[in-house]
């Protein structure tokens, strides 16, 4: 008999999140808490999945609300999976002239994961299993001109997600760190798409192909995988050429 499964997806209605919940063919004996912001599209995001689903506040502005959270992932029985994909992208013109907008995108896509994360690690180590999804970017590579208060809050996340899988080596919780690059959807909407874009459903395959690996190991995916190639021809054009990238 197949053993169900206890998924957290915080970002609740992240597109990608939800198409990597459909990704993972939840069936009516597992569960998918999802946590987010707002209640009502909470609620209707749970209506389209085909397990049982659970709706739980959380705002990552509010720096304390990891322990609600927390608590709450865990108060059914044992965690297998957390997907980490609250985030908002904010153009940097905006943010160039409202600080305190800036300080909010940081706090949202990097301070609430690190908190988050850890409070879920500990749990998780206590338990001796667990796998942790952190949606990193490839805007962590290299800062960009246009974007790079988004940049540098993913290149923190995904420097923490690396240290956190080597600080859980050996506990039986795992780290799988996503570098998608762009990807067609609510968050992008009216953005031209980037070379190597991909769709929330490509990113949510992959993500499920990976966690789908039978031997459990911390590990990194690019999505796509040629975008490991462009990556490097970012870290490695001269700084002259890199200011003048138009986006
Ligand atoms: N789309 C891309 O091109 C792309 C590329 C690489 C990486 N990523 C990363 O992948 C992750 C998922 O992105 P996506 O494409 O699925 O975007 P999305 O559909 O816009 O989802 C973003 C999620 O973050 C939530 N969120 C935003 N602010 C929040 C807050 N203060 N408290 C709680 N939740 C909050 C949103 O909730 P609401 O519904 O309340 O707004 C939504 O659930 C993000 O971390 C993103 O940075 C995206």
């Amino acid at each position: 008999m197949a053993v169900s499964r206890r998924v957290l997806l915080v970002g609740g209605t992240s597109e990608i999140g939800l198409a990597l919940l459909d990704a993972l063919d939840l069936g009516a004996d597992d569960v998918a808490i999802l946590a987010g912001r707002d209640e009502e599209r909470l609620a209707a995001a749970a209506l389209e999945l085909t397990c049982r689903t659970v709706t739980v506040p959380f705002d990552a502005l509010d720096p304390t609300a990891y322990q609600a959270l927390t608590a709450r992932a865990f108060t059914d029985g044992p965690l297998d999976l957390a997907i980490s994909a609250a985030g908002v992208l904010v153009p940097q013109e905006v943010l160039d002239e409202d600080p305190a907008r800036a300080g909010a995108l940081v706090q949202t896509n990097l301070t609430a994961h690190v908190t988050v994360l850890l409070a879920l690690a500990a749990r998780m180590r206590a338990q001796r299993r667990g796998t942790l999804v952190v949606l990193s970017s490839v805007a962590a590579v290299r800062p960009r001109r246009a974007n790079y208060v988004y940049g540098a809050a993913k290149a923190g996340l995904d420097a923490f997600a690396r240290g956190l899988a080597d600080r859980l080596h050996g506990t039986g919780v795992t780290v799988l760190l996503v570098r998608p690059g762009f990807v067609t959807g609510r968050m992008t909407q009216g953005m031209k798409p980037a070379p190597l874009s991909s769709t929330p459903q490509q990113v949510a395959a992959a993500i499920a192909d990976a966690l789908a690996q039978d031997r459990p190991r911390s590990r990194t995916l690019w999505v796509p995988r040629p975008l490991v190639l462009l990556a490097t021809a970012m870290r490695l054009l001269p700084r002259p050429l890199w200011r003048r990238l138009p986006r």
